[in-house]
């Protein structure tokens, strides 16, 4: 039976208490589904590591972390102390870019048992595929002058190749889905990348002829994930656009700490990484009511990345029973601590049937 290697990064902030929780749940799959079996290696590399060596990781950390199957991950930051331009570009960013991850799969959907904020919100089901690798997160750029003349550039990367690559992904994905893909855009504005970025939407279109498609500017596709989020299927964004849906996404679901992301690895050389969409949250940090469901449904995400479809499946729908019977931390309206909705998701695991 194959073992799978996971390198387990919890952190700062409420990232040291979800990664546990999942990590919990993740040992309760292993007990009910006795075929699956999971190794944990943790490595501290945080802000409290910076503050001791001056570095996020030690100068060997991303050949350490390919060896492994994959890269499960809390949440990096605590701008009180380390700025956060240094704790990201120097942990989560640099694992994005080493392992060449150039893609970020978001999933939104009605949960059953959380009250989303919109009114009608019982049937929405999307993902967004976020380009991970380029774009608005260009490394080009930088503060320039000082004084009255002082300013700040960033320049934009739109290769073919990229662009490409995350839209080829989403009309897969589609294929396997409802069959139809939205192009978030902004090609009205004077933003030079997004015609062209049209242009590379219509070339990838033309070899799905069976996949729908829409183009929405960025600023209506937000209104629309308000008013009327059921007529998603695939959304294919840029990186920044779709950084900012995928918060988006997790408020109509009820709250941003539900949502998950995976970060894949296309050519196998290296391994995917795990991780939510939501941050270190320091307001709510140390007081043991995380929503640990982003994480957990994160989890749910690398399992089904290893191959292990039907207990992914499971561990979803404890999810949501749990969440229907009003067990849910305050974020989503309930009194529930991390512990007690881990506790509950893992002992409902145990009796769920799908
Ligand atoms: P955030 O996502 O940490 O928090 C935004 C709001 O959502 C806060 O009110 C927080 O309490 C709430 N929230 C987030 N996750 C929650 C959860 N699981 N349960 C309940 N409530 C939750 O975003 P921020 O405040 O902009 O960023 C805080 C730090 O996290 C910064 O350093 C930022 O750079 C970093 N960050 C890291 C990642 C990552 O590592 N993937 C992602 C986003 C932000
Ligand atoms: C995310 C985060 C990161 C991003 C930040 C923390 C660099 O917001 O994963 O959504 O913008 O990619
Ligand atoms: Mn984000």
């Amino acid at each position: 039976m194959k073992t799978f290697e996971i390198a387990v990064i919890p952190g700062d902030g409420i990232g040291q208490e979800v990664v546990p929780a999942a990590l919990q749940v993740l040992q309760a799959v292993m007990d009910v589904h006795g075929g699956l079996k999971l190794k944990f290696t943790n490595f501290p590399w945080n802000c409290d590591y910076y503050m001791e060596h001056g570095k996020m990781m030690p100068d060997d950390g991303i050949q350490t972390l390919s060896g492994f199957d994959a890269v499960f991950l809390g949440a990096v930051g605590d701008p009180s102390r380390v700025p956060d331009h240094v704790s990201l570009w120097g942990l989560l960013i640099k694992i994005r870019r080493e392992f060449e991850q150039v893609i970020n799969i978001r999933p939104a959907k009605y949960f059953q048992g959380l009250s989303s904020p919109l009114r009608n919100h019982n049937n929405f089901d999307f993902i967004v595929v976020r380009e991970n690798s380029e774009g608005e997160y260009s490394e080009i750029g930088g503060r320039i002058h000082k004084g009255e003349d002082e300013l700040a550039i960033q320049n934009a990367v739109f290769s073919r190749k990229g662009t490409e690559r995350a839209m080829r992904y989403a009309f897969e994905l589609a294929q396997k889905r409802r069959g139809h893909v939205t192009s978030a855009t902004k090609s009205n504005g004077i933003v030079h990348s997004m015609p062209f970025w049209d242009d590379v939407f219509k070339d990838v279109s033309a070899d799905y002829p069976q996949i729908k498609t829409s183009a929405i500017h960025i600023d209506a596709l937000a209104a629309f994930f308000v008013t009327r989020p059921q007529i998603f299927d695939v959304i294919a964004a840029s990186n920044l656009f779709g950084d900012i849906l995928t918060d988006l996404g997790g408020a109509i679901m009820g709250s941003i700490g539900i949502a998950p992301a995976a970060n894949i690895n296309l050519n196998g050389k290296y391994p995917s990484m795990f991780e939510p969409v939501h941050g270190s949250a320091p307001d709510i940090t140390g007081k043991g009511i995380a929503n640990p469901l982003g994480q957990v449904w994160t989890a749910k995400m690398m399992l089904d990345h290893l191959g292990e479809h039907e207990i992914a499946d499971k561990l979803l729908a404890a999810m949501e029973q749990v969440t229907a019977s009003g067990c849910k931390t305050p974020d989503i309206g309930g009194t529930a601590t991390t512990r007690e909705v881990t506790d509950a998701i893992c002992r409902t695991l145990k009796a769920v049937t799908v």
